[in-house]
């Protein structure tokens, strides 16, 4: 059976990613780039500093990293001010139920996001005493794609990987989980989320029985 589960956090437990484009949205638009809704898909599950890069790209503007730090803290700023009107209306509906079924199966929940703001959210979100371990970004080496932030969360749970589950709304996530080696929820589009165990279109129509079925 599984130890532990672990979560993505924006777009899978919490509807973050409309303040995510807001944010973007207007340092785009102060640097005169045309960026849409549309493309801010491309930016899911991206970090900060990688957001950053793929607007300026869209804009064909090269800054040096200076300029690049300073746009991507004005980023943040933005983002926090947004932040503050988050309410525990902005927790994904079924993403409350998929918790306290999870804890009732005896499984340890960690939380693996690439948000720096992560512990902010869940705060905010009123989910942070739903988990037990909330991963640090800011200490993590490589971003999605990469394992590293599934692995740690893992380990500071006690889990070995095999023994975890994880769940990700964004394609770079499903591939971090698999390449840590746990089986892998897909939150979405199942064409997009292809590398995935099992996809589910949203939160709440996750199947929890199914997903415990996976264990090996
Ligand atoms: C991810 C979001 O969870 O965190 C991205 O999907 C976001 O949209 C990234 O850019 C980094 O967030 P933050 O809060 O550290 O800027
Ligand atoms: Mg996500």
């Amino acid at each position: 059976a599984f130890r532990a589960a672990i979560f993505d956090l924006d777009g899978v437990l919490v509807d973050s990613a409309r303040l995510h484009f807001v944010a973007w949205k207007q340092i785009a638009d102060e640097l005169g780039i045309v960026f849409s809704e549309h493309d801010n898909e491309a930016l899911k599950g991206v970090d900060r500093m990688g957001s950053l890069d793929h607007i300026l790209a869209l804009g064909g503007l090269r800054l040096d990293v200076a300029a690049r730090e300073e746009l991507a803290a004005r980023k943040n700023g933005y983002y926090l001010d947004a932040l503050a009107t988050m309410t525990r209306a902005d927790v994904l509906p079924g993403a409350l139920s998929l918790l306290s079924r999870a804890r009732t199966a005896g499984l340890l929940l960690g939380i693996a996001s690439a948000s720096r703001n992560a512990t902010m959210v869940l705060e905010r979100a009123g989910l942070s005493g739903a988990v037990d371990f909330v991963a640090d970004a800011g200490k993590i080496a490589r971003s999605k794609p990469a394992p590293d932030i599934f692995l740690a969360c893992a380990s500071a749970l006690g889990a070995s990987p095999v023994d975890c589950v994880g769940f990700e709304d964004a394609a770079a996530g499903v591939s971090a989980i698999k390449a840590a080696g746990m089986v892998a929820v897909g939150i979405g589009a199942s064409d997009i989320l292809a590398e995935a165990d099992l996809v589910f279109e949203t939160t709440a129509q996750v199947d929890l029985d199914r997903v415990l079925r996976l264990s090996s």
